[in-house]
């Protein structure tokens, strides 16, 4: 029989740094989905990546001093271990990179410019470089991007854009007639209200500031400018537009796009707008998930917060913090990531409900049995509802995954979980056992149990691989098709149970917490960079030979041909003068004019590129030299005072 084609999709992420455990979310959810959509009969395509063009990506290259390919390709290569041990099973995964996705961006860049969806003009507004978005004036309140809350930039430039107006009337229209299109439903309503009523603004879609990117080919000055670029790999990852589109015609339109709520509007605004130009379907759904917050407000480099997840798997393994994600956060709401309440969750739930219903049962069966698994050949009526609820758990957690209610799917299972324990206590096997005329009740009330814990398993492969393929090993289970969970006798009575090592050993809260604690201080202290050695002692005499002023800059331009350099005009007091300064790399002219500076006013006058120097202003940056700051003062002295 042909199996059911099933498209599911997380963001192509920022190769800019190091991934944490939000981004994790994103991936660790859609792995579940589609794993449990491969177990349940579907012939799966699962997609994830890397968005790798962009100012932000070129900048962070040039500070390393690498190509901005040499410097994604590090980063990509750790994004995939990260995949590689919390076992996500992504079927492919795209770079934005990759010759075939840049080819057909180009096409489709060019056939939207040709039918005339896209136009040249110029494009003035608040950028901010971290989100490579422009934001209006007034949504960038207080010159704050209202992403990230970091300050945006003013800028200007020739750009092409994307006639996104002309279409936003069919595409409220189609959100209407499409309730399952956005969800949570919540959402809907803000994309409709906040975005598309007030009125679309047309998007823009090329840079000519910088050269990271996708060119156009047309007008080969400009790059493809980030959401077309990134929003296309949902359809170039399947052949779109190149000579082997079979992959696209069996997947396309994508069931679900799993995307965090910051880019959901992309993703059911600009995305399906993109597609109706192009006269493609759009996907079926787009769900928007919430928040990772950690004690503290949402995770991020600056507040020093960021969770790492290797640092987590490396110390209790990936399903416990798969287990945790999937279960503990609300799909669809912010959820809180705390390591307390992870390890007090590793206790309870894996360990002592799921590990301990599997230890005792196989050290049953070895001790009353030999470790030989018996028949169930004697029920009681007792059985019936652990039976019942053995038989319904994977239908009613097919339910929740068919409404992506993932943590709900996880009750279900844990419902069986607690059914089963709260049946060694109903049945007292070690009390049976004491009767040689209850062992065939006994073997029936094991059997039972390890039917029952097959059925767990097989439905846990979804979201705890590796525990699943672990409780099968000690069951020697060897049917576990989603089929076999339609009848409750997939166990094979004579086989033999392989009781092996506790799956989850409980864990010491207090003591694990403080060696994480510990750890995070020395990662801490490991990458705080280390100060510069000092330099050698000097006088006072020596330091007074020194001349620094308070300057006004009074005009800032860069220097012709030489990338690094920019010229001010400095007002000293009595005189005017021009210096020279190799910090274009991290201001803007503008940025500079009105500020006071402060001035090395007697260092002997330099030709810089054929401009005169006439003396240097103070600065610090890192040793790396990727970030650096102007000395400036707030002052009312007099430009011309002295600095000592
Ligand atoms: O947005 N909790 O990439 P990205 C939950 N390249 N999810 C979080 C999170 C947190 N604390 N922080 C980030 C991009 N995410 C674009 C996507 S798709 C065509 C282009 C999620 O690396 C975030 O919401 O910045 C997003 O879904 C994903 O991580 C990737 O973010």
């Amino acid at each position: 029989m042909c199996k059911k084609p099933y498209y599911i999709t997380t963001p192509i992420y920022y190769p800019s740094a190091k991934l944490h455990i939000g981004n994790t979310y994103t991936t660790v959810a859609a792995d579940s989905l589609a794993r449990f959509k491969r177990l349940t009969g579907y012939d799966v395509m699962f997609l994830t990546g890397t968005d790798e063009h962009g100012q932000k990506i070129q900048r962070l290259a040039e500070a390393k001093g690498v190509t901005p390919k040499a410097y994604v390709d590090e980063i990509v290569a750790g994004i995939k271990d990260l995949w590689e041990i919390m076992n996500i099973s992504y079927d492919k995964f795209i770079r934005t990179t990759d010759d075939y996705h840049v080819k057909s961006v180009q096409d489709i860049f060019k056939k939207l410019y040709d039918q005339g969806d896209i136009y040249k003009d110029s494009y003035e507004g608040w950028y901010c470089t971290p989100c490579e978005s422009f934001w209006t004036e007034t949504q960038a309140v207080d010159g704050k991007c209202p992403d990230c809350g970091r300050p945006v930039e003013k800028a200007k430039e020739e750009a092409y854009f994307f006639k996104m107006s002309k279409y936003a009337p069919k595409l409220i229209e189609y959100i209407e007639n499409h309730p399952e299109f956005i969800q949570p439903e919540s959402r809907k309503n803000e994309m409709i209200n906040n975005f598309l009523k007030p009125g679309l603004q047309d998007l823009c879609v090329s840079r000519t500031s910088f050269d990271w990117g996708i060119p156009v080919t047309f007008d080969e000055k400009h790059v493809v400018y980030v959401w077309v670029d990134a929003l296309a790999n949902y359809i170039t990852a399947l052949g779109y537009g190149s000579s082997n589109s079979d992959l696209y015609n069996k997947y396309w339109p994508a069931d679900v796009h799993l995307v965090g709520k910051d880019i959901l509007r992309f993703h059911t605004i600009y995305w399906p707008i993109m597609l109706m130009a192009l006269g493609l379907p759009l996907p079926k759904q787009v769900f928007g998930h919430g928040w990772l917050l950690v004690d503290g407000g949402k995770m991020s480099k600056s507040k020093g917060n960021v969770v790492d997840p290797v640092l987590l798997v490396n110390h209790f393994g990936a399903d416990p913090v798969r287990y945790y994600l999937l279960r503990e956060i609300p799909f669809g709401a912010d959820g809180l990531f705390n390591n307390e309440i992870f390890i007090k969750k590793i206790n309870s739930d894996l360990a002592n409900d799921l590990g301990n219903l599997l230890s005792r049962t196989c050290a049953m069966v070895e001790k009353y049995f030999g470790g030989i698994i018996p028949s169930a050949t004697a029920k009681e009526a007792i059985d019936d509802d652990l039976i019942k609820v053995a038989l319904n758990t994977p239908k009613a957690a097919e339910q929740c995954i068919d409404n992506l209610r993932i943590p709900e799917a996880l009750d279900c299972i844990w419902e069986l979980i607690g059914r089963a324990n709260k049946y060694i206590d109903e049945t007292t096997p070690w009390i049976l056992a004491k009767d040689e005329s209850k062992k065939e009740r006994l073997g029936t009330v094991l059997y039972n149990l390890l039917e029952s814990l097959r059925i767990v398993s097989v439905c846990l492969s979804a979201f705890l691989p590796d525990t699943s393929e672990k409780i099968n090993k000690q069951l020697n289970a060897e049917v576990i098709t989603w089929d076999s969970l339609k009848s409750f006798d997939g166990t094979k009575a004579g086989s033999k149970v392989n009781k092996g090592e506790l799956l989850f050993p409980r864990i010491d809260v207090d003591e694990k917490i403080e060696e994480l604690n510990k750890l995070k201080e020395q990662q801490a202290a490991a990458n705080r960079p280390k100060m510069q050695p000092l330099k050698e002692e000097i006088t006072i005499d020596d330091f007074e030979k020194i001349d620094l002023r308070i300057a006004k800059v009074l005009a800032c331009e860069p220097v012709k041909g030489a990338k690094k350099l920019l010229k001010l005009k400095v007002d000293l007091g009595g005189e005017e003068r021009q210096v020279v300064s190799g910090i274009a790399k991290f201001y803007k002219p503008e940025e500079l004019v009105g500020k006071n500076v402060i001035l090395v006013a007697n260092l002997k006058p330099v030709k810089l590129r054929g401009e005169l120097s006439q003396g240097m202003i103070l600065a610090a940056s890192t040793d790396d030299d990727s970030k650096l700051l102007t000395a400036t003062i707030e002052s009312e002295l007099p430009t011309g005072s002295i600095v000592r």
